[in-house]
């Protein structure tokens, strides 16, 4: 039965009861297994690229694991073998085939494991023929949209030994609830309201590999946090590429602040963080409701691209640096500790050296706690990878020179903290000095201070005074 009052396909009852039969089925071949070979069956998955996917990641974990299988720590040790690969840079895709490349020796040695590759960058046509014919030891593929059928598309290789390559290009995508998930961290978890892009930014492939945008319903989404606060989650991240326009394609009323204004009444010790806003529609309205909202996390990621109102344009982004260091002006004002972060690409095709220095202007207008800072990469079939180049040499260059100007930002910023105090979820030891606690202020600001013997702090949010700073790490110590 498919969902009629909205534009989204929701996979039906059947289908989902036709997913857990098969799950069943392998269930069963899996216990016949550790019956014969006093183990049991493992799984083993390599996630590449965005939050987006190590969410799916947990949902392919939740259905291997409903299947019988069994986590493991190393590739060589598993009998099912999980890429999920991303396609937003270049860089990210040659990974993800030479992980793959180097899983051959596995399925060499052991002829019964299986290798499965699944996401963004299989999600293109062009790579799915590539690993067709050039990784013949890869068995299974699935597209974004087909990540709910996993159980049935490892049921048909089980059963029949055929290779399974399942992409329906040009799919708009559907919406799969109740998919069993394992998550990774017992205080942090990651909740898809949405999946899809509509924006088509011209260097972007995300609206390419992973549909339209279509929305959870609220009440799903509402039951699925109720029980996250239940089992202890501490800190919720709302997903989607453009979380601002949640809710367009219900038939609810409903807007993405509503949505927030809702998580924040549940009852319970929580904060919830969101990502990514699309500038062109982070509107006061969601910026009040963070404002008004103490379970709201005082961070905002907004992605900026580029400070030049003339690459905006080219990126097809629709809105200008004065509108987005407006926004910026505004989130300060309603909640002046906000934590703000921000994407730029440097080098998009025709970009000039005056274009880059109002980026470098704009960055230091904005003064963002964190940039998360690209080099273009052209991505085939996206409008900017047919426009003219710019050469590597100066893509480098002005990369090395936006680094420059905002590790000054950082450093003045995180300076500015010392002698101030921070709630901090404390994630475990810090990984270089083994006496200390690390952890994370709401903005994701990394902090160390000294860990008790018995280490019964992890897990727990603590306010936490700073005595120094770096660039990227600030110290502290427990104001208990
Ligand atoms: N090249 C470089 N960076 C890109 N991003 C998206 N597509 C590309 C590309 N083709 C960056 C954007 C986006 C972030 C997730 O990745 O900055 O916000
Ligand atoms: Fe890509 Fe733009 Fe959509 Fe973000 S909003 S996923 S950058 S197309």
């Amino acid at each position: 039965m498919t969902d009629i009052s909205r534009t989204t396909r929701t996979v039906s009852e059947e289908e989902l009861a036709e997913q857990r039969a098969y799950t069943a089925k392998i269930a069963g071949w899996n216990e016949a297994f550790l019956a014969e070979n006093g183990r049991e069956r493992r799984y083993y998955i390599q996630t590449f690229g965005c939050q987006q996917n190590e969410a799916d990641s947990e949902r392919l974990a939740g259905m291997a694991e409903a299947m019988g299988y069994v986590p493991v720590d190393t590739a060589a040790d598993a009998d099912l073998i999980l890429i999920n690969t991303c396609a937003v840079r270049e860089h990210a895709e040659e990974r993800a085939l030479s992980i793959t490349g180097q899983f051959k020796h596995l399925k060499e040695r052991n002829p019964e494991l299986i290798i499965g590759i699944c996401g963004c960058m299989v999600s293109q046509e062009t790579r799915k023929e590539r690993i067709k014919h050039s990784y013949p030891y890869v068995s299974i593929l699935f597209g974004t949209s087909m990540l709910y059928r996993l159980p049935q598309i490892l049921y048909a290789y089980i059963a029949g030994r055929k290779r399974q390559f399942f992409l329906d290009a040009g799919d708009p995508g559907c919406i799969a609830e109740g998919i069993p998930v394992r998550r990774a961290d017992a205080r942090k978890a990651w909740v898809s309201i949405m999946y899809g892009c509509n924006n088509f930014c011209s260097y972007c492939i995300v609206p390419y590999v992973r549909g339209r945008e279509r929305s959870r319903r609220l009440h799903a989404i509402l039951e699925e946090i109720r029980g996250l606060i239940a089992n202890g989650y501490r800190e919720i991240t709302l997903l989607g590429q453009n979380v601002n326009s949640w809710g367009h394609d219900l038939d609810e009323g409903v807007e993405f602040p509503d949505l927030l204004a809702a998580i924040c009444a549940l009852e319970g010790d929580f904060r919830v963080h969101f990502m990514t806003s699309h500038p062109k529609d982070a509107s006061h309205r969601l910026i009040d409701v963070m404002a008004e909202n103490e379970k709201a996390a005082k961070h905002f990621h907004l992605p900026m691209q580029s400070g030049s109102n003339r690459v905006l344009a080219a990126m097809n982004r629709r809105y200008t640096a004065e509108s987005y260091l407006n926004i910026l002006a505004y989130m300060r004002q309603r909640m002046p500790d906000i934590t703000v972060t921000s994407d730029i690409i440097v080098g998009f095709p025709g970009e000039s050296e005056e274009d880059f220095e109002k980026t470098l202007e704009a960055v230091r207008i904005a003064r963002c706690d964190q940039l998360f800072t690209f080099i273009y990469s052209p991505r085939t079939g996206t409008p900017a990878a047919r426009m003219e180049q710019l050469p590597e040499k100066v893509k480098q260059d002005r990369m090395a020179r936006l680094l420059a100007v905002q590790n000054e930002i950082m450093l003045e910023k995180n300076l500015a903290c010392v002698g101030k105090e921070y709630m901090i979820l404390v994630e475990g030891l810090s990984r270089g000095d083994r006496t200390m606690y690390a952890g994370r202020t709401d903005g994701g600001k990394l902090v160390h201070f000294p860990a008790d013997p018995d280490q019964s702090l992890t897990g727990r949010v603590i306010p936490v005074r700073i005595t120094a700073a770096e660039t990227y790490n600030l110290w502290g110590e427990a104001v208990l």
